[in-house]
């Protein structure tokens, strides 16, 4: 297919060339991210797995390294985690780069056994430039379980080891290590809670400060069953004592209510922020996206923190500061707009692109829609609907939308804010808008393709809606 440089995000992280899906190994080393990916290195569909590798410095500006991992005689190399080793418990060195990760190895073994998939170990004494495979490998044999994968480890100061936060088909299974070799199963969790729609994939689990108390969050990754259909992440929130996790509450919770964020995990080694990313796509339709001579980027790095609405809690994510920091070209503040029944932000934008944020706030929130057109008829509405209560991005004439029927259609979250006073981030970046809303309480990714930029943006409200301050800014530099 011919190429389409005009849908390549310039903040986003996408491969040059070929197949992306899930983030992996995300791990901060030395001053720079590093974030693998699962990569398919020759072709633009899902196929056998490596971990592709990018770094970065700024969590903006993104560089493609050498692939990271490749299959080898047990397997494909899927998802997994790196942690640093500070103490050499593994034995690879000291501060070794460890990945722990799930070799699947299909079809001879599948429809025998269900023992496909099981957990390796590599490590890198460079900085993730090279890697070895450990001799041991595998470290975690499969004891039967068809879905038995996606590795995320970490240090556990309860317990004094690390803990292996694994998939096991419906179901979260904790492992504990000493020293990432030999793993003792702790405790399983969510059977018979959480969503239940598809398969469990890609976890996470970590701590958070609420009030000056410790709580613990289980990032669950499911596919399908998401909220708008397809893939999507819900999150649980509670106690995880160094062997079992309690969640606090039953209610299913996503983490992001568009389309176009699956697979999300966190950084190892960000100290007291929890940075997250994910993979800005959906298993609907992933491998029939019309990019060309890649598929799928990632979402932005987003902080996450807890926060408490009356009696409930929610995860927040917002994105990270570095975001806002690189977009500061073409800077434009407005104040007291008032919109009734429709506001032209047009010529008050000067030089509007198609890779910029959007910032806006109102003292009442009401209906409203923010429309970015092109002279085509496409438009791209993000908007509120009052009587439902949600935040939704309606896509269904964004543009080249029928290689799915999964794809058009409008996609909404509830506001969790309880008051009166709103406020919104709009990230876009060529084909994808990320929506954050009253300070990350709700949370919209969706990807987009028209077939020309759109070039102007309109905000309607036929309720009258106020805006006290809207900001927009560009990318100050073009990525390198
Ligand atoms: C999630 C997932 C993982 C698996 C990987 C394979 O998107 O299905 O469970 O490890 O993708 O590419």
């Amino acid at each position: 297919p011919p190429a389409t440089p005009q849908y390549r995000p310039a903040y986003h992280f996408s491969p040059a060339r070929m197949w992306m899906n899930d983030p992996n190994g995300m791990v901060y080393s030395q001053g720079v991210y590093h974030l693998f990916f699962q990569h398919y290195p020759e072709a633009m569909v899902w196929g056998p797995m490596h971990w592709g590798h990018a770094t970065s410095k700024d969590l903006v500006h993104w560089q493609e390294q050498p692939i990271a991992l490749f299959p080898d005689k047990l397997g494909w190399i899927f998802s997994g985690s790196a942690v640093i080793d500070e103490n050499n418990t593994a034995g690879f060195g000291k501060n070794a780069l460890v990945a722990i990760f799930t070799h699947h190895n299909d079809p001879e073994e599948k429809k025998k056994t269900n023992r496909h998939q099981y957990q390796s170990l590599a490590y890198s004494l460079d900085q993730g430039q090279t890697w070895t495979k450990y001799a041991g490998n595998p470290v975690l044999p499969n004891p039967g379980i068809q879905d038995f994968r996606d590795p995320k480890v970490s240090w556990n100061t309860a317990a004094g080891k690390w803990i292996m936060t694994l998939a096991t088909k419906d179901r979260i299974t904790f492992y504990s290590s000493p020293d990432l070799k030999a793993w003792t199963k702790e405790s399983e969790f969510g059977e018979k809670l959480g969503a239940h729609g598809g398969v469990w994939e890609c976890p996470d689990l970590f701590p958070l400060t609420l009030d000056g108390k410790q709580q613990w969050v289980l990032l669950v990754s499911i596919n399908p069953g998401g909220p708008n259909s397809g893939s999507a992440t819900q999150y649980f929130i509670g106690q995880f004592d160094g062997k079992k996790f309690t969640p606090a509450s039953t209610a299913t919770r996503w983490v992001d209510y568009g389309k176009d964020n699956y697979a999300g995990v966190t950084y190892a080694n960000t100290g007291a922020r929890r940075i997250f990313q994910g993979w800005m796509s959906n298993w609907e339709y992933a491998n029939q996206v019309p990019t060309s001579p890649w598929r799928n980027a990632m979402t932005v790095p987003r902080e996450l923190a807890l926060r408490k609405v009356g009696a409930d809690v929610f995860l927040t994510s917002q994105p990270v500061p570095e975001i806002g920091r690189a977009l500061t070209a073409g800077s434009v503040k407005l104040q007291n707009l008032t919109v009734k029944p429709t506001l032209d932000l047009t010529g008050k934008l000067p030089g509007l692109g198609d890779k910029f944020q959007l910032k806006m706030s109102t003292r009442q929130l009401t209906d409203f829609a923010l429309v970015l057109a092109n002279g085509r008829g496409e438009e791209l509405v993000i908007g509120y609907d009052k009587k439902a209560n949600e935040y939704y991005v309606d896509r269904s004439k964004s543009g080249l939308v029928a290689f799915s029927d999964k794809f058009p259609g409008r996609h909404a979250g509830p506001r969790r804010a309880t008051t009166p006073a709103a406020d919104l981030t709009l990230l876009v970046d060529a084909s994808s808008v990320e929506v954050f809303a009253d300070q990350g309480l709700t949370a919209l990714s969706e990807l987009f393709f028209p077939s020309e930029p759109f070039t102007t943006l309109t905000v309607k409200s036929a309720a009258g809606l106020s805006i006290s301050e809207l900001s927009y800014s560009r990318l100050a530099t073009e990525a390198k």
